[in-house]
C-alpha cells in the first residue's frame, strides 16, 4: 500500500459545521477511496503528540486548543501517489491563498481553522495512519 495512501483529518471547524459529508464527497469525486474512518474528540495529550513536530512554533498551543475544541474525523485515503494528490486537492494552508476548487478554498475559515489536514510525506502518512488506526481497521484492497 506504500505510496498509495495518506492520512487526512476533517478538523473540528469543518466537522462541527456539518461539512464532513461534503468534504468526503468532494474527495471521492476526485478518486480518493476511504480505507478507514472514525470520529473522535482528541485529548490535549493526543493532539499535542500528533502535532509534536510543531512544538516550537508560536501557534502550537493555539493549534492544540483548536484541535481539541470538538470532534474531528481522521481517515485513511487511497489513491495513486496519494500524499501529493491529497495535498494538491486540499490547497494552501491559508484558505486565502488556496487555489479555486480546493477543499480549503471551499470549506476553510482561516490559516489555523483550515478544515482539513493531510500528511506531508509517505513516512508521515504511515506514522499518522497508525496514530489513529490499528492495521486491522484499515481496509485492504482486494
Ligand atoms: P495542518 O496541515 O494540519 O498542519 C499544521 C497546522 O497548523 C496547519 O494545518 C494549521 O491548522 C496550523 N497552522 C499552520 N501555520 C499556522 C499559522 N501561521 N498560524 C496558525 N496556525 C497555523
Amino acid at each position: 500500500m506504500a505510496g498509495n495512501y495518506t492520512l487526512t483529518i476533517v478538523k473540528p471547524d469543518a466537522f462541527g459545521a456539518g461539512k464532513a459529508g461534503k468534504i468526503i464527497a468532494h474527495l471521492e469525486g476526485q478518486g480518493f477511496k476511504v480505507l478507514a474512518a472514525r470520529v473522535l474528540h482528541m485529548s490535549q495529550a493526543e493532539a499535542g503528540e500528533f502535532y509534536a513536530v510543531h512544538k516550537e512554533r508560536p501557534f502550537y498551543g493555539s493549534l492544540v486548543s483548536f484541535m481539541t475544541s470538538g470532534p474531528c474525523m481522521p481517515m485513511v485515503l487511497e489513491k495513486a501517489d496519494a500524499v501529493a494528490a491529497l495535498r494538491a486537492a486540499i490547497g494552501a494552508t491559508d484558505p486565502a491563498e488556496a487555489a479555486d476548487g480546493t477543499v480549503r478554498k471551499l470549506f476553510a475559515e482561516s490559516k489555523e481553522r483550515n478544515a482539513i489536514h493531510a500528511s506531508d510525506s509517505d513516512e508521515n502518512a504511515q506514522r499518522e495512519a497508525t496514530f489513529f488506526f490499528a492495521t486491522t481497521e484499515i481496509l485492504r484492497a482486494r
